[in-house]
């Protein structure tokens, strides 16, 4: 596969069945500080995976490197069957369109409004799209996230549940085969929380997206999940459904559920 020159990320290029991401044997360090030390996750189709992890732990490091911001030590990343570390930059470009990343901090731009922040990848990447189809997208995205009215709003007027709707719907509008989610739910109130979490579950279902949910918050876990792994000490420690989980007697792995 890497001597092709030619490939393009696309789910026909999957290796087996319907693995969307797959992480192997994953190393990554920072000097003397091992982040990441043999991880393995899969993700399939349509599943939501929860990589539960503590504060820093590792989490936004492994979703830098699943969409190549951050280069591995060793390992292979395939996502849609291609190795991450083989591709050229335009192939990169180009999965980058297939695999959407909500970001911790929204990552929204303060001086545009929240329908600017809407269009903007959709007017840089997306060729001849017209102006009918940015405002029908829009729309859709902003109906999505239950903020219809708030086209012409600053960021800086939305509270922070808001923001992390708009965020959502950023990341959605170019309509990603995989999202990935970093902290969702961090910094939100409990009940805001759990809309979040619900939005997340809402949207895979409309859109049959495939989604990496990474967080510290056991009730988005819960909510969200079909599978968990749990990365501790830069492995994926322990795996399984919330409610396999909640039954460990590992101390490592009880420890999250206090
Ligand atoms: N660019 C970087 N350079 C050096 N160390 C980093 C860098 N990014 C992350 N780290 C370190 O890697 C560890 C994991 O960080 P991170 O993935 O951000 O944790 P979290 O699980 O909270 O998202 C931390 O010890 C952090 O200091
Ligand atoms: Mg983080």
């Amino acid at each position: 596969m890497k001597t092709e020159s030619n490939i393009s990320p696309t789910t026909k290029n999957l290796e087996s069945g319907n693995e969307v991401l797959s992480i192997k044997n994953v190393f990554k360090s920072f000097g003397d500080n091992h982040v990441l030390s043999g991880l393995n996750l899969t993700l399939h189709k349509k599943e939501n995976l929860v990589v539960l992890g503590r504060s820093g732990s590792g989490k936004s490091v492994l979703i830098k490197c699943v969409i190549g911001l951050i280069p591995i030590e060793s390992g292979i990343i395939k996502v849609f069957g291609n190795d991450v570390t083989s591709l050229t930059r335009k192939q990169l470009d180009e999965m980058r369109t297939k695999v959407g990343f909500v970001f911790q901090g929204n990552a929204l731009y303060d001086s545009m409004t929240v329908k600017e922040n809407l269009e903007f990848a959709l007017k840089r990447l997306v060729k001849n799209i017209s102006r009918k189809n940015i405002e029908m997208l829009v729309d859709e995205m902003l109906e999505n996230v239950s903020l219809p009215l708030t086209k012409n709003i600053m960021p800086a007027e939305l509270s922070g549940g808001m923001k992390k709707r708009i965020g959502l719907a950023r990341t959605l509008i170019m309509k990603p085969e995989i999202m990935l989610y970093d902290e969702p739910t961090t910094g939100l109130d409990p009940v805001t929380s759990k809309e979040i979490s619900n939005l997340i579950l809402n949207i895979q279902d409309k859109y049959q997206t495939s989604s990496m949910i990474i967080t510290h918050d056991i009730s988005c876990a819960k909510i969200t999940s079909n599978k968990i792994i749990t990365l501790i000490n830069g492995i994926n420690y322990a795996e399984g459904s919330y409610e396999e989980l909640t039954r460990s007697e590992d101390p490592l792995v009880k420890a999250f559920f206090k």
